[in-house]
């Protein structure tokens, strides 16, 4: 149920890339599956297990092979993804498994397109029979500091709201990208492709120098 949750409360249109972090066995990705299907865009996903990896493989390997569906053997603090590639990325029970919620959700925030949006679904009622079960001991799944570390990653517009479909009540985490601060320059400059901009930037500079200097005593 929350894995339909998820990719629906996305708002995915056809031609949007998708990526789904912690996808489990699949379900979640066939469900974002069908939103794009009549149309250019793709879904992605990402997990740190090999049994799930093999599992999703085999239940989306139709997608797969119709290069409709990516799936990669990586985790949410180094996706590897370009920076600005995402327009919709969803999660479902997942952020609370994360190494880092700080360096995690910047990496998102990375791979994100101005104007994307996220959605991170679960169930408290869940999570809370989880821990008296004695699960999730090593997780932290309070919502909250999930959305203090979106918030000081850059992400706006930052909610929470309940939901209940029939019995069964849920929560989500909606998150948006709107503009994103514009790169430092000297950062860019690290890029392995920039050295054509390194080439105009000590050109920039050279041209620069000369106003910043002190008028010489003959002028
Ligand atoms: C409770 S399962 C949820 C699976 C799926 N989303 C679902 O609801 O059916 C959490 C998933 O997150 C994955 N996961 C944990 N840490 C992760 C990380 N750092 N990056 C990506 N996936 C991760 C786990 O391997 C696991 O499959």
């Amino acid at each position: 149920m929350l894995n339909k949750c998820g990719p629906r409360l996305c708002n995915i249109k056809p031609d949007h890339k998708v990526l789904e972090i912690g996808f489990g066995p699949g379900l979640g990705i066939e469900h974002a599956l069908e939103y794009v299907k009549d149309g250019p865009g793709k879904i992605y996903g990402v997990e740190v297990s090999t049994y799930m990896l093999d599992a999703a493989s085999r239940r989306l390997k139709n997608p797969i092979s119709n290069d409709k569906v990516h799936l990669s053997l990586a985790s949410v603090i180094d996706l590897p993804f370009d920076t600005d590639t995402f327009d919709r990325v969803f999660h479902c029970n997942s952020y609370y498994f994360w190494p880092s919620l700080p360096q995690s959700v910047s990496e998102l925030y990375r791979v994100m397109k101005p104007g994307a949006c996220m959605v991170a679904v679960l169930s408290l009622d869940n999570i809370r029979l989880a821990k008296s079960r004695g699960f999730l001991k090593h997780g932290d799944p309070d919502p909250l500091k999930y959305m203090f570390a979106l918030e000081a990653s850059g992400f706006e517009d930052v909610k929470f709201e309940y939901f209940m479909e029939g019995n069964f009540k849920y929560q989500a985490i909606f998150a948006h990208v709107h503009e994103k601060p514009a790169y430092h320059f000297d950062e860019e400059l690290e890029d392995s492709d920039s050295e054509l901009a390194k080439d105009e930037h000590s050109e920039i500079q050279q041209n620069i120098q000369p106003s910043n200097k002190k008028p010489s005593s003959s002028q």
